[in-house]
């Protein structure tokens, strides 16, 4: 895989951003930590860098291998024209897993495939061959309202990029989902959320005003003001700095451990990836490890 166009365009399943799939306002299970300095809530205890909760592989923790993997990739490929006549191979044969309660994190280079394989593994991008099923469901050949339906109820996507709108307040973009179901947000949630992130004086700001960090901040706490079941994020703490980082990792690794929720990531951070459950390396749109084995 040696050619690469930019800038790129990406054969999108969504085409619309603020389809962002988020779900139902109630009952998170999440708990904001309370080691954040004005915070109310729950006694928070902090997941240690490179600890495996007890059970993990063994069933018995919230999630766990015994439960069955909520996501499998069978041999999928990605193969992409981005000119008449040519043709490029993203991802290659890949067979891939994750599981409730537990993270799973995608290493490798810059341009190996790593963004490419998340959207295939959330149906954001249509693979070219194999199959992907989500929560047991095979979403490879979905029509696109039905699966558009089922991203919004099941799935949350924190992308690289953010994909906040522009025109909107920090506070109207996490409330946006909620509108477009019909639903209000949760503001003592999001207000928690927006304050253990930091970000408790921007909430009636413009995204536009916000650091990239920031964004991704608020980019993330819409996700997790979703309830989603599994959760996708690329690169989620890429514009973090290093304590920001870390609350980030800890909501998501809490996200699946306590909350028995499916974290799917992608990071080129070490700190980050000793957070993970499972590691999986992408190299040139291939599993860098024989049959996509778990290196963490
Ligand atoms: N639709 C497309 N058309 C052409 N090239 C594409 C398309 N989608 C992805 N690519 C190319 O495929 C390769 C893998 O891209 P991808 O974004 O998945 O890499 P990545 O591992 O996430 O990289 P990074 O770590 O820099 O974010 C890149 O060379 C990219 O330019
Ligand atoms: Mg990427």
């Amino acid at each position: 895989m040696s050619l690469t166009i930019r800038p790129r365009q990406r054969a999108s399943r969504t085409g619309n951003q603020t389809s962002t799939p988020l779900r139902n306002v109630h009952a998170t299970g999440m708990s904001i930590p309370t080691d954040h300095p004005g915070q109310a809530g729950q006694p928070y205890q902090p997941v240690r860098p490179g600890h495996r909760r007890p059970g993990l592989g063994d069933g018995s923790a919230a999630g766990g291998e015994s439960s069955g993997p909520s996501v499998v990739a069978s041999d999928i490929t990605l193969v992409v024209s981005p000119r008449k006549g040519d043709s490029l191979t993203i991802l290659d044969h890949i067979d891939f897993q994750a599981w409730p309660g537990q993270v799973t994190g995608i290493v490798g280079p810059s341009g190996s495939g790593k963004s490419s394989l998340l959207y295939c593994l959330a149906g954001l991008e249509e693979v070219t061959e194999g199959s992907v099923s989500l929560l047991g469901k095979e979403i490879t050949h979905m029509r696109v309202a039905s699966l558009t339906r089922f991203r919004r109820r099941h799935l949350g996507f924190v992308f690289q990029s953010y994909n906040l709108i522009t025109s909107m307040t920090v506070e109207e973009n996490l409330a946006l989902p909620f509108t477009l179901r019909g639903s209000f947000l949760p503001r003592k949630k999001a207000d928690d959320l927006l304050r253990y992130f930091g970000l408790a004086e921007q909430k009636k700001q413009s995204v536009t005003l916000l650091s990239g960090g920031e964004q991704q901040r608020v980019a993330l706490a819409r996700v997790l003001l979703s309830d989603a079941d599994i959760v996708f994020a690329d690169e989620p703490t890429g514009a973090l700095d290093r304590e920001s980082g870390d609350r980030v990792i800890t909501i998501l690794a809490d996200l699946a451990r306590r909350s028995g929720k499916t974290v799917v990531l992608v990071t080129h951070s070490a700190e980050v990836a000793d957070h993970c459950d499972r590691i999986v390396e992408v190299r040139d749109g291939r599993l860098g490890r024989a049959g996509g084995e778990a290196v963490a």
